[in-house]
């Protein structure tokens, strides 16, 4: 045995050390004010009344869930026309994203993803051991060529949030397929679509359609955004059988409490609530982002339920200032200095009183008709 010096207490392995821990967006404002939560991105209808009322009824709480998901696979399987089989349900999709990076990269392995992706990737790729390597994007959009020309013999996975998060922005199913086309057969491309309910474009795909005709592809859904089910924490994987079979081997075994299935096989069948929430945004999006360019913001077109707005550098008019004076008016915002965005803020669609309010607020902090035509 080794003579080494040996240290006196457990230490985790260097990977974990690299890792920022995930800050999530706030959910306080001043003293005494209503608090409009616009930082996470959550439904601001709320759930589906009859996914309320199937959490209530999953009462039985000494028994452990079904461990396979069964009802809620086969309820997502006959809403989208999938295979039930090739489903696997998560703790969130955050929970599947780890896996994903677990189960097909480690040590000495790369993960690959966009400038500015969703941040659990990179921590998804330190906690496999892996490597996390990062594309640059241009106009804050993912960039196939970027993305292809960092692909090197050592990458594993690609992680595409398509839309993503923070940016708003999305990849044409063109440019998802030249994506797939251009990376070798052994690197799993992991499309992340958390926000595909709210595009209206059609020449966007979620991933099902590159799922079917591909043995490299996998698909990454929740029911945190348009179901309004983030505290349940329930996601979705839908991808090859192999694939499927890799990440049920190492998921938890419950991973999916009983009342978060309950409630999401009810919400997936609530579609007049679905259609619900995407009117409520279709009108809204268009509404902020117009609004907010109007007093001389720039706003990068969004296609989700959120828009990344950027702020300029004079003091004053400060991104950080304006998070500040938004914060002591209830109206959290999310920071996104942890994207590499300093000078800009991510804003969730909210109710229209959350809506009115941030444009009054915007308005007074950018000083009325000032920030014009800047
Ligand atoms: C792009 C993207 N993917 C995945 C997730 C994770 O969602 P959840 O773990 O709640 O399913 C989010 C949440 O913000 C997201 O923005």
């Amino acid at each position: 045995m080794s003579t080494a010096p040996r240290p006196n207490r457990p230490v985790p392995r260097a990977g974990v050390l690299a890792i920022e821990a995930y800050v999530p967006g706030k959910s306080q404002g001043g003293p005494g004010v209503k608090v409009h939560k616009l930082s996470a991105n959550e439904n601001p209808l709320g759930p589906s009344p009859k996914a309320v009322a199937a959490f209530q009824s999953a009462n039985a709480l000494e028994l452990y869930p079904d461990g396979s998901s069964t009802k809620l696979r086969e309820a997502i399987a006959a809403q989208y026309g999938l295979d039930p089989t090739r489903i696997v349900c998560g703790t969130g999709s955050d929970e599947l994203l780890m896996l994903t990076a677990a189960a097909f990269a480690g040590p000495g392995d790369e993960v690959l993803y966009s400038q500015h992706g969703f941040l659990v990737y990179r921590i998804a790729a330190l906690a496999a051991g892996a490597t996390p390597v990062v594309a640059p994007e241009k106009d804050y959009r993912s960039d196939v060529d970027a993305l292809l020309a960092a692909v090197t013999e050592k990458t594993r996975v690609v992680f595409l949030a398509n839309p993503n998060n923070p940016t708003g922005t999305y990849l044409p199913f063109d440019e998802v397929k030249r994506l797939q086309r251009g990376l070798p057969p052994y690197v799993l491309l992991a499309l992340d679509a958390a926000y595909a309910e709210y595009v209206r474009r059609n020449d966007y795909e979620a991933g099902i359609e590159l799922v079917a005709t591909c043995s490299n592809v996998v698909m990454l859904r929740t029911f945190s955004k348009i179901y309004g089910l983030a505290a349940l924490r329930v996601g979705w994987l839908y991808g090859p059988a192999e694939v499927a079979d890799a990440i049920n081997r190492i998921r938890g075994a419950f991973n999916v409490s009983a009342p978060g299935l309950a409630a999401a096989v009810a919400a997936i069948e609530d579609t007049a609530h679905v259609e619900q929430a995407v009117a409520h945004n279709e009108t809204w999006l268009p509404w902020l982002a117009q609004e907010l360019t109007a007093l001389g913001l720039t706003v990068t077109p969004s296609v989700t339920n959120f828009l990344l707005v950027h702020f300029p550098p004079t003091p004053g008019r400060t991104a950080k200032e304006a998070d500040a004076f938004l914060s002591q008016r209830g109206l959290i915002l999310r920071r996104v200095d942890s994207y590499g965005l300093p000078d800009a803020l991510r804003v969730t669609i909210g109710t229209e009183e959350a809506n009115r309010l941030l444009v009054e607020a915007l308005k007074a902090f950018m000083g009325g008709e000032a920030g014009h035509g800047a």
